[in-house]
């Protein structure tokens, strides 16, 4: 059983999808939270939320693209809560504000502003979480990665390269810190179903995702949550510089030996057992 009591924790992009779920999953193990995003309607409303339910949770405005408003955020859980144990560096920038492509194509402005937005904004996260951890006699930062950071997805270059940056980054701070009682983990979510993609993504997106899926069922915001939770808990205090991937086997098959698999075994793909999003 996770017991979080005591602990700490900040959350970059905590009002919705993952960082959303992270947040509800570690106030009911007995965190304190804090919320940290550019939509604080959103996260005021998930503070409500969760101090009606007898949780401690705060909320901050922080850009992840401004280093003043990272080291604010973390002063801020420091002097509101008395401490720091965990950071989750889980906000990245939508591409509305830096559109992606594949190299060819490259828009350099768009590629340093994503790299700023998923990889720069996580190193500082860790830049002024780290000092108070040591404070603390030790801590635990997770990074929200992307199987873009393993598999190339073409039209989005610059995305897959910060994340990939961001697994090296990870090491590093594992590595570097290791001796400070602080540990970097990864985790690496496929396609998640969370209600910013089902507004945004074409539906036919959600039957190729099913069917490049070998569990029954698309990946929900929760079953990434549980992953972070369990890389910042005890559960996993001799885990580091790890990348944890949790996509329900997408990542574990070849593509181009499912059609052959196929003729032998047939199509297992059954859509009365999966899972849909309108489910
Ligand atoms: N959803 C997926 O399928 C998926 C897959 C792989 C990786 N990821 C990664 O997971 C992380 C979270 O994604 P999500 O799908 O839960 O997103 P989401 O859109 O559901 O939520 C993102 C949150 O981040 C906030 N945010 C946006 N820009 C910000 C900024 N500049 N500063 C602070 N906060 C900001 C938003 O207001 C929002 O509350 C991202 O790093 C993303 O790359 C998501």
């Amino acid at each position: 059983m996770i017991d979080l009591t005591g602990k700490v924790a900040v959350i970059t992009g905590g009002a919705a999808g993952i960082g959303q779920a992270t947040a509800r999953k570690m106030t009911a193990l007995g965190a304190s939270v804090v919320i940290a995003d550019v939509d604080m309607a959103s996260a005021d409303a998930l503070v409500d939320e969760l101090t009606a339910a007898g949780s401690a949770a705060a909320a901050v405005r922080a850009d992840i693209l401004v280093e003043s408003d990272i080291e604010a955020m973390l002063a801020f859980a420091v002097d509101r809560f008395g401490g720091l144990d965990i950071l989750h560096n889980n906000a990245g920038i939508p591409r509305t504000i830096a559109p992606d492509s594949e190299v060819a194509l490259m828009d350099a402005t768009n590629w340093r502003r994503t790299l700023d937005g998923h990889l720069t904004s996580a190193m500082l996260g860790c830049k002024y979480a780290i000092p108070h951890m040591i404070t603390r006699g030790g801590g635990s930062i997770v990074n929200t990665s992307s199987s873009s950071a393993i598999a190339a997805t073409m039209d989005l270059a610059a995305y897959s390269s910060a994340k990939a940056g961001l697994h090296a980054l990870t090491r590093e701070v594992a590595v570097t810190y290791g001796r400070d009682n602080i540990r970097c983990n990864a985790v690496v979510p496929g396609a998640v179903l969370t209600a910013r993609g089902r507004a945004t993504l074409p539906p036919d997106i959600f039957r190729l995702f099913a069917e490049e899926t070998p569990l029954p069922r698309l990946s929900m915001p929760e079953d990434i949550a549980d992953a972070v939770v369990f890389l910042a808990s005890e559960a996993s205090r001799m885990i580091t510089g790890q990348a944890l991937v949790v996509d329900g086997g997408m990542q574990s098959k070849l593509p181009y030996w499912l059609p052959k698999m196929k003729a032998t075994r047939g199509d297992r793909f059954d859509e009365t057992t999966f899972a849909f999003p309108e489910d």
